[in-house]
């Protein structure tokens, strides 16, 4: 099938279209190296060497014989180029990473809130309006988050996307309706993603268009498969923080010896999974597409729960790493509880990588290997949720819910 893949040179793109390009899908890459650009603005690298993406695609070429295409496109400003895109090439699916994916990068101040929300619903209304003005079948394959339900300890296992409710009517009858899981947002990052589903809900309710919403988890883990056939297929690993994700900074801070910093009491509980089955994941919901006429699917993509304490404690025994508590510049609950059904896509045949199975290799393999590109200046977390707690106040226990 031919795929387009917006957003193809991040960090989840990126494996993301090697992987299907390798299962013979023809794959076209769209982006606007606008995360390229962050890196200058925080002053901070990948822990791991990337390549520019034209040595990537090279690099490709060479080892496999198949060509990835890539257009150089912002999805948001240049609206017209993107529908052109989709009537020259004809894709049967697209593939949506293009949005600005941290959540502490979008409260670092309201110029970042803005930007955020201005490119994450803008490229969310760019494609779906393109798609429909291209009059193409195209499927839409995005990237949500689980933190679009919260993390507020609600007792139930998470369904994938919806909850049945009911209702009283004036009458006194019973009413009964499936609606989207109340959205809980943490940050402005996930406010977006929630409003997210709303031009899913929309766009498929009006114009019948096919989309899948992947609701995934943090990702951990570096290399798959197709990066490790050669560094310089390498994928990008985030440590600073605004962008790096909590088990991969825990990593990265081991390999260092850095003390391991758990914001609060660590009893935040969060959904994981590991890159290599976030690319399996996109695989599964391609080759699985909704019929015409069908609601939007949601599929909840983690395989893994797990409090942020214990994770710490994980690598710390592994490592001998040292764990510290440093003041929590979220406003969050301090702990939680977090149970999630993934039935969907363990039914298309996900076979979880787990963490016991993986941590170790990423420690010596990658945080090992490239700790001296680290700036340990660019480790700490200094965007904070408030006025309060960027003034140095405490930001314990809270209730509410945020994380990745
Ligand atoms: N990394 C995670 O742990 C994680 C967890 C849950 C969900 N997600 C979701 O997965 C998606 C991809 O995340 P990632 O970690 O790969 O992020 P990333 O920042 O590494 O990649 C996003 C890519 O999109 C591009 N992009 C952004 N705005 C664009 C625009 N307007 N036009 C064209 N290209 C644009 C960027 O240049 C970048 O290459 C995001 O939507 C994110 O919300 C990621």
């Amino acid at each position: 099938m031919r795929v387009l893949v917006l957003g193809g040179d991040g960090f989840c793109g990126w494996p993301s279209a090697l992987h299907l390009s390798r299962q013979g899908h023809e794959v076209v890459i769209v982006d606007n190296l606008s995360r390229r650009n962050i890196d200058n603005e925080l002053e901070v690298q990948s822990l791991t060497p990337i390549q520019p993406l034209s040595t990537r695609l090279q690099v490709w070429r060479e080892l496999t014989g198949k060509t990835i295409g890539f257009e150089r496109l912002d999805v948001v400003t240049e609206y017209d180029r993107l529908l052109q895109t989709l009537q020259a090439w004809r894709p049967g699916a697209v593939v949506h990473f293009a949005e600005q994916r941290a959540a502490p990068y979008s409260m670092k101040s309201s110029w970042h809130k803005r930007y955020t929300v201005n490119n994450n619903l803008n490229a969310t209304n760019n494609i779906l309006s393109a798609i429909v003005e291209s009059g193409l079948d195209i499927h839409l394959v995005h990237l949500g988050t689980m933190g679009v339900y919260g993390y507020s300890s609600v007792g139930v296992e998470l369904p994938e996307g919806y909850l049945r409710v009911k209702m009283i009517a004036a009458d006194g009858a019973e009413v009964e309706q499936e609606i989207l899981y109340p959205p809980n947002p943490g940050s402005i990052y996930h406010l977006t993603k929630t409003q997210d589903q709303l031009f899913f809900a929309f766009y498929n309710k009006n114009d019948d268009v096919r989309i899948t919403d992947l609701h995934q988890g943090i990702v951990w883990g570096t290399q798959t498969r197709e990066t490790c056939l050669d560094e310089r297929l390498i994928n990008r690993f985030d440590y600073d923080g605004d962008y790096g994700t909590v088990l991969n900074r825990f990593l990265m801070q081991a390999a260092i010896d850095y003390p391991l910093t758990v914001h609060g009491s660590g009893g935040q509980t969060r959904a994981f999974i590991h890159i290599q089955d976030t690319v399996r994941c996109i695989e599964l919901a391609i080759v699985n597409a909704p019929a015409p006429g069908d609601r939007v699917k949601i599929l909840n993509q983690m395989t893994e729960t797990h409090r942020l304490i214990d994770l710490a404690n994980l690598v710390a025994d592994l490592t001998g790493a040292e764990v510290e508590h440093v003041p929590n510049p979220r406003r969050e609950a301090d702990a939680n509880d977090l149970s999630v059904t993934n039935a969907g896509l363990l039914g298309l045949g996900l076979r979880p990588t787990t963490l016991r199975e993986g941590l170790l290799r990423e420690v010596t393999e990658v945080a090992k290997r490239y700790a001296s590109r680290c700036d340990r200046k660019r480790i700490p977390c200094v965007s904070a949720w408030t006025q309060r707690n960027r003034s140095g106040g405490a930001a314990v226990a809270k209730v509410g819910g945020a994380g990745r």
